[in-house]
């Protein structure tokens, strides 16, 4: 069945992946290009409609970033979000200029006329909340249009030309701090492109099943299993998809939280009888990694390790010829960087890429055009429990990540029941779906405590929890003392081996969420 789609160009926003998030939202399929490739993706996918990014550029610098003219001529509808708006502008024959009062965050924005895409929301006379970030704006509007919105400090807020169905914006409105945004990209997706709405989980399901059915034909598929929700979510589909010719392996590193191997498996085994290899490997990991203080040799390491054992366990299964992967739509993206440049390396995340070269497989990747909601979405679609699909991400690495400096068998041990009584308590009182990821961390520093009438010299452990919606920013969770004391004093009496615990504040940047 062919679906109505959006091609979301982008010039490098912050912000873009949001514009995409809420397309879909809508029940429409969008897919993100960076600009340089707007011309081929267009032909490729035919949209319906197209959506043109914010971004860091001004259209005044020589050889800023500029949508293919040819878009303007291909009949379909087009808004132009900020610099998206500003680029639309001077292409069509108005004006950009920059040097005015830059405007960042909240403002205002009043509506001057009725156009399509303020339909049924906004009304001409009244005043909206909207969220700004720009230098430049436009000062003279491209024949054909009309200001149908002002702002005090960007006379020329919302543009729009009702025949051609050229819609710009210079406040963003795919972000939350512009609260009618949403119905705004709504109005332009269902209304001025007349998109059908019709793109759902259970469609989605019925499609990637058929596809995964076409590509692999009859060959066999081998898909690593972390106990992660991404890697659980392929391969559920994949069993659904083509039965037996899937096998899973499930490597485990010694490094998982307490009882997760023996979850994961009967799950597997027992709920959805799918055949699983299970590979004990703790000691080898353990020893691999003796003697390792490093947060980037720990990670290599363990990346290496896993890849060894699982070409072991592909090669005793006698090969295969396809490796699926959990791969998400925000891996994919070739999203411009606002720099420009490549970025760093931050911290090495293990896969088991390269493997599919070393052993001459090809990739099944069924989730990578979707965000981690709409895997969880596709997980509840699949069956999958909700305590499972809700879960927190966990890192590949697992606890070696939260353990810094030398790991031991010891160390772990006491890592385990704390994490399981912070994680105990987080659900107890009703916190953990509010939450992104929440985890302990312990400390490769002593402390002198008091219990009893004797002195203790013990491990200090660190108590993380923070919000986000994608992992890249995040900010620490607002726990209340009540709340964190409990932990604490539980942790403690509990926990042999511990006798301090403290609360981590930091934000993302300019911290990480893990702590290695
Ligand atoms: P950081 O610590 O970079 O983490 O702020 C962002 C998110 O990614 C997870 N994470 C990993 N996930 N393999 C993974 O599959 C890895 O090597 C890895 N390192 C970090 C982390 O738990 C957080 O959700």
């Amino acid at each position: 069945m062919q679906h109505d789609k959006i091609l979301i160009v982008d010039f490098g926003s912050q912000v873009t992946q949001l514009i995409a998030r809420r397309v879909r939202e809508e029940g429409v399929y969008s897919e993100i290009v960076p600009y340089q490739k707007a011309d081929a993706a267009f032909a490729a996918m035919r949209p319906k409609g197209v959506i043109l990014s914010g971004g860091p550029s001004s259209v005044l610098e020589p050889g800023a970033p500029l949508p293919p003219a040819g878009l303007y001529e291909a009949g379909v509808p087009i808004l132009g979000i900020c610099y998206g708006e500003q680029a639309m502008a001077t292409q069509l024959g108005g004006e950009v200029e920059a040097g005015h009062h830059r405007e960042f965050g909240r403002a205002e924005v009043q509506v001057s006329a009725d156009c399509q895409l303020f339909d049924g929301i906004w009304h001409t006379g009244e005043k909206y909340p909207v969220w700004m970030s720009h230098g430049d704006r436009v000062t003279r509007v491209p024949d054909g249009f009309q200001v149908v919105a002002t702002s005090p400090n960007a006379p020329i807020a919302v543009i729009a030309d009702e025949t051609r169905r050229f819609y710009g914006t210079q406040f963003h409105l795919e972000v939350m701090h512009t609260p009618h945004g949403a119905l705004l990209l709504r109005n332009f997706v269902r209304k001025v492109v007349g998109c059908q709405g019709d793109w759902t989980m259970r469609t989605f399901k019925e499609e990637a099943i058929e596809k995964i059915r076409a590509q692999v034909g009859t060959g066999r598929v081998i898909c690593g299993l972390s106990g992660g929700v991404d890697s659980a979510v392929a391969a559920v589909l994949l069993h659904e998809a083509i039965g037996n010719q899937l096998t899973c392996v499930f490597v485990d590193h010694g490094l998982l939280r307490r009882g997760e191997a023996k979850r994961v498996i009967a799950m597997f085994r027992g709920s959805y009888n799918i055949p699983l290899v299970h590979v004990q490997a703790r000691d080898r990991f353990v020893e691999a990694l003796t003697g390792v203080v490093d947060p980037e040799d720990k990670r290599k390491i363990i990346g290496k390790a896993f890849v060894d054992v699982f070409e072991e366990e592909a090669k005793k299964l006698g090969g295969a010829d396809f490796l699926a992967q959990g791969t998400l739509y925000p891996d994919v993206i070739e999203s411009v960087s606002p720099t420009g440049g490549p970025s760093v390396t931050i911290k090495s995340h293990h896969n088991v890429g390269g493997l599919p070269e070393r052993m001459n497989m090809k990739l099944v990747e069924p989730l990578r055009e979707l965000f981690k909601d709409e895997v969880r979405a596709l997980g509840r679609e699949l069956g999958l429990p909700d305590v499972f699909v809700g879960r927190h991400p966990f890192p590949g690495p697992g606890l070696a990540i939260r353990c810094p400096g030398e790991i031991t068998a010891e160390k772990l041990e006491i890592l385990r029941y704390a994490d399981e009584i912070y994680i105990e308590e987080i659900r107890r009182a009703g916190l953990y779906d509010d939450i992104w990821q929440a985890f302990a961390v312990l400390l490769p520093v002593k402390t002198v405590g008091v219990m009893g009438d004797g002195r203790t010299y013990e491990h200090v452990l660190a108590l993380r929890a923070v919000t986000s919606t994608d992992g890249m920013t995040a900010d620490f969770y607002p726990f209340d003392m009540k709340f964190l004391g409990h932990v604490a004093t539980r942790i403690i009496n509990e926990v042999k081996g511990v006798n301090r615990v403290v609360y981590d504040i930091t934000s993302k940047p300019p911290g990480t969420i893990e702590w290695e």
